[in-house]
C-alpha cells in the first residue's frame, strides 16, 4: 500500500466532537489489515537501529500503535494514561487539545534517567498532548530519541511545537 492508499483508509468526520473540528478517525485504518501492518512498519523504520529501551504510548488510540511498535522494535511499553487509571504512584502533566483539556500520568518507576525513549501516538494536531508527554519523559532525564505518529495534521502547530522543543518527529500520513 502506498501513502495515498493508507490515507484513503482514514475517515474524516466534520464537526466531531465539536463544531469546526475535522475529526480524522484512525479506527477505519485499523480495520484494514494491510494498512495497519504497513503503517506500523513505516512508523518503526526510522528507529530500527536506535536502541530504543521504551516506547511511551498515549491513551487511548496511541496504545494500539505503541504496542505493535514495541513488539516490532523489541522494546518495553509504557502507558501514558488519563487521570485515575494508573494504580501506583505517578508523575503528571496537564495539557489542552483541539477539543478540551486533560492530564496525563505515567508510573514514577516506568522510565529511568538515561533510558532511550520513543514517544508514540496515533495523531498529532495542536501538539498539546505530545508536549505534556515530552515533559513527563524529560522530567526523569530519560533520552527522548524521537516521536512517531501515524497521522500529522500539518496545518496545526503540533510538529512545530515539537521542533521548538528539539524533539525529532516522524509521521506517515498527512
Ligand atoms: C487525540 C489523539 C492524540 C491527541 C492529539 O486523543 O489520539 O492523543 O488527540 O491532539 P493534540 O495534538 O491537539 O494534543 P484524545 O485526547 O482525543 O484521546 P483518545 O485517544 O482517548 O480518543
Ligand atoms: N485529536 C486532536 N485533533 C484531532 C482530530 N482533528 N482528529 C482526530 N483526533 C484528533
Amino acid at each position: 500500500m502506498n501513502i495515498d492508499q493508507l490515507k484513503a483508509t482514514i475517515t474524516t468526520i466534520p464537526d466531531y466532537p465539536k463544531p469546526g473540528i475535522n475529526f480524522r478517525d484512525v479506527t477505519s485504518l485499523l480495520q484494514v489489515p494491510e494498512a495497519l501492518r504497513e503503517t506500523i512498519r513505516l512508523m518503526c523504520e526510522p528507529y530500527r537501529d536506535s536502541g530504543i529501551d521504551k516506547i511511551v504510548a498515549i491513551e487511548a488510540r496511541g496504545f494500539v500503535f505503541g504496542a505493535a511498535m514495541a513488539l516490532e522494535l523489541g522494546c518495553g511499553l509504557v502507558l501514558a494514561r488519563k487521570p485515575g487509571k494508573l494504580p501506583r504512584a505517578t508523575r503528571a502533566a496537564a495539557y489542552t487539545l483541539e477539543y478540551g483539556e486533560n492530564t496525563l500520568h505515567i508510573h514514577t518507576d516506568a522510565i529511568h534517567a538515561g533510558e532511550r525513549v520513543l514517544l508514540v501516538d496515533d495523531l498529532i494536531a495542536t501538539g498539546g498532548t505530545a508536549e505534556a508527554t515530552v515533559e513527563l519523559i524529560k522530567g526523569v532525564e530519560a533520552i527522548l530519541v524521537g516521536a512517531a505518529f501515524a497521522v500529522a495534521l500539518v496545518d496545526l502547530p503540533g510538529l512545530a511545537k515539537l521542533s521548538a522543543l528539539s524533539v525529532k518527529a516522524h509521521h506517515v500520513i498527512e
